[in-house]
């Protein structure tokens, strides 16, 4: 794997350690070492089981650690000026022993950045006695490079560092700065969350294909390259959807009748009551966990 790192690149001079390799931090990994934003020897890091050490190890040249404290001090920073960037990766339920492993063996000039879903930034600042953490929310589509991660800092967190979490999470496919924790929470139920409408659609429109008398297989194949023409052809035009679906609405035709039926359906306010009762649940799950 290459290792000639642009010097324009915000991680250039950065070290990270990965606290739990699982899913997403290995996608952040592979994300980072495709586009070529850190070399492996950057990267560290932590997992206690020894065979997905070794797959982590082999597959991407990194060094891989079993207790999480070494990880994280092998990336301490050793000069005053060396970015140094801590990512929580591990499932919710472990945090807070995690937190509790690494307490102490951060300094003031490391970063920390939790993908933790639901872990409030107050929580992970308190518990590693730390003022620099940023939270995110990435989504699904992240492991293959095309997510979408919402995200936020603590006032701790200086310049320098925000342009290193963007170029990070950008290895995942978008990074979207949002204001607050509570634009977490609804990010968390629109792009986080988001994945899981667009799949019942999707699955809605087969299932529509093949009552029609299409195959499965071929149904699939026109709806997803639909889905996606569709949302490319949005992003491209820059037009509002509502004047797209005029463009192909012709008086009496097909999209009239079809619209007509999903209007009586109240598609549009079941949409809208899923994504808030989802921001209500965000919001709840977030209240207990503090
Ligand atoms: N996946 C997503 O699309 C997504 C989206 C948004 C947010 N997130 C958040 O991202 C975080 C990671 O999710 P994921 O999907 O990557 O989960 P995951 O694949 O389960 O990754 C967590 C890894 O941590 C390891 N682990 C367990 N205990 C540990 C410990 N004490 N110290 C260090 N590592 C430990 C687990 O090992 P074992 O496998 O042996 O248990 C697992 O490999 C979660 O907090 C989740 O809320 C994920």
């Amino acid at each position: 794997m290459s290792t000639e790192i642009s010097e324009t690149n915000p991680l250039s001079n950065c070290r990270l350690a990965f606290i739990g390799c699982g899913v997403m931090a290995e996608a952040i990994i592979a994300g980072l070492l495709r586009k070529q934003l850190v070399g492996p020897e950057q990267v560290v890091g932590s997992h206690p089981r020894s065979a997905r050490r070794e797959e982590l190890q082999t597959k991407y040249g990194i060094e891989m650690f079993e207790q999480n404290k070494e990880a994280a001090l092998k990336v301490f920073p050793a000069e005053p000026d060396a970015a140094s960037v801590l990512v929580l990766a591990v499932k919710p339920q472990r945090l807070r022993r995690v937190l509790e492993e690494l307490k102490g063996s951060i300094h003031q000039d490391q970063l920390v950045v939790s993908i933790v879903a639901g872990a409030k930034i107050e929580t992970i600042a308190d518990e590693l006695l730390h003022a620099a953490v940023v939270r995110t929310m990435p989504n699904t589509p992240a492991q293959i490079g095309e997510g979408v991660t919402a995200w936020t800092p603590s006032a701790g967190v200086n310049e320098k560092q925000e342009s290193q979490v963007g170029a990070m999470l950008n290895a995942l496919g978008k990074a979207v700065r949002v204001e607050n924790e509570r634009q977490i929470d609804m990010a968390t139920a629109l792009s986080a969350t988001g994945p899981t409408y667009i799949f019942l659609v999707m699955e809605a429109l087969i299932d529509a294909g093949v009552h029609m008398g299409f195959s499965r297989h071929v149904a699939q194949e026109l709806v997803h390259q639909m889905m996606l023409g569709a949302v490319l052809f949005a992003r491209e035009s820059h037009k509002h959807p509502a004047e797209l679906r005029n463009m192909v609405t012709s008086p009496g035709g097909t999209s009239a009748e079809a619209i007509y039926q999903m209007e009586k359906g109240s598609l549009r306010t079941v949409l809208s009551k899923a994504v808030w009762a989802a921001y209500q649940r965000a919001e709840s799950l977030g209240e207990k966990k503090k």
